[in-house]
């Protein structure tokens, strides 16, 4: 059944049974953006290794819900050591809960200019630092994603090149687990197909070398126009807009995550909702989901969404569900 839960994610985590969901799809706030106008919320933490032992406790709960065969798709972006002053500074002050970073004499939140060798200017390497202390802590780290963004915002930036990507970490609880290849498989390009064609013909001279002579094979069966979906993903940033919300994923982007990580009917959780993305696409492709969000304002905001949303697969689930 799907459900809505307003609090902390670790909080509200711990109120689901162990096993109880499929697989998992998330993106987190990011170190030092964003401030999401809540006390307890994640990202503004005074350095990047508080920021990432917060995010562990939160997916070490995650680990506890997800079944047996369950896999975690998780969306992150890097960020840069600043100045010490500037938006993201203002926004590690967490609305002045971090009050020792306020300097009276310059009226600015100051963060510290080095943490741990990384210097003002140093890209921080977030995404990889979350993925090896998740696989520290016992998970499969089974790819990195890469987010091709296609229309990605230009910067001012002089001196380095427009960051156009993103990473989305697939990860698994057990060895072996549920990846359903054949639904995200890709049509393969005709020139592809033609090589494949020529490939398997009898008069090609390489054929028997290469053990792949099946000339009494038909490339005309179904699977063989496909090709395993590969691990660069050119998805165009977001299609829906809420007002309030930043940093929605695209529906696009998860729709294969879903897909491939659970079955009609399955159960597809997602501990910082936001603006619902993972509800909304959970929903049409005839999944149950859990949001969870610090902010309740989202939450209604994405439930009106997912309300609007019309299943292409009916189960009997996707008929309603409610703000718990
Ligand atoms: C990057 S946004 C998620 C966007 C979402 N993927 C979407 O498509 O709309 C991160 C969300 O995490 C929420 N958040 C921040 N700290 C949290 C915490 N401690 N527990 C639960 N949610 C939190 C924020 O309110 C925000 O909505």
């Amino acid at each position: 059944m799907s459900k809505l839960l307003c609090g902390d994610a670790v909080e509200c985590l711990k109120t689901l049974p162990a096993e109880s969901v499929n697989m998992c799809v998330t993106s987190p706030p990011y170190y030092g953006l964003r401030d999401y106008g809540e006390s307890d919320q994640i990202g503004i933490e005074a350095s990047p290794r508080e920021y990432i032992e917060r995010l562990a406790a939160v997916f070490d709960e995650v680990q506890r819900v997800l079944a047996k065969d369950g896999t975690l798709w998780l969306n992150i972006g890097d960020s840069y050591a600043g100045s010490g002053k500037g938006p993201m500074s203002l926004a590690l002050a967490g609305n002045g809960k971090n009050k020792n970073l306020y300097n009276k004499e310059s009226r600015i939140y100051e963060v510290p200019k080095t943490w741990e060798g990384i210097k003002p200017k140093d890209m921080i390497g977030i995404p990889w630092m979350l993925a090896f202390a998740l696989r520290d802590r016992g998970w499969y780290l089974r790819s990195d994603i890469i987010w091709h963004k296609t229309n990605c915002l230009p910067e001012s930036i002089k001196d380095r090149p427009t960051k156009s990507y993103e990473h989305i970490f697939l990860l698994a609880k057990s060895p072996h687990y549920y990846y359903d290849y054949m639904a995200i498989r890709e049509p393969l390009k005709d020139v592809s197909a033609e090589r494949y064609r020529r490939g398997r013909s009898a008069t090609n001279k390489y054929a028997d070398k290469q053990g792949i002579s099946s000339a009494h094979e038909d490339f005309s069966d179904f699977d063989q126009q496909f090709r395993r979906k590969r691990d660069v993903w050119e998805v165009s940033t977001n299609s829906y807009k809420m007002d309030e919300h930043f940093a929605m994923f695209p529906e696009r982007l998860i729709e294969p995550c879903i897909l491939a990580g659970s079955k009609i009917g399955g159960v597809v959780l997602d501990p910082f909702f936001g603006s619902g993305t993972t509800g909304a696409v959970a929903k049409r492709l005839g999944r149950s989901y859990i949001g969870i969000d610090l902010n309740a304002h989202y939450l209604e905001k994405a439930q009106e969404r997912i309300d609007r949303i019309v299943p292409k697969i009916k189960t009997a689930d996707t008929a309603g569900s409610g703000l718990k």
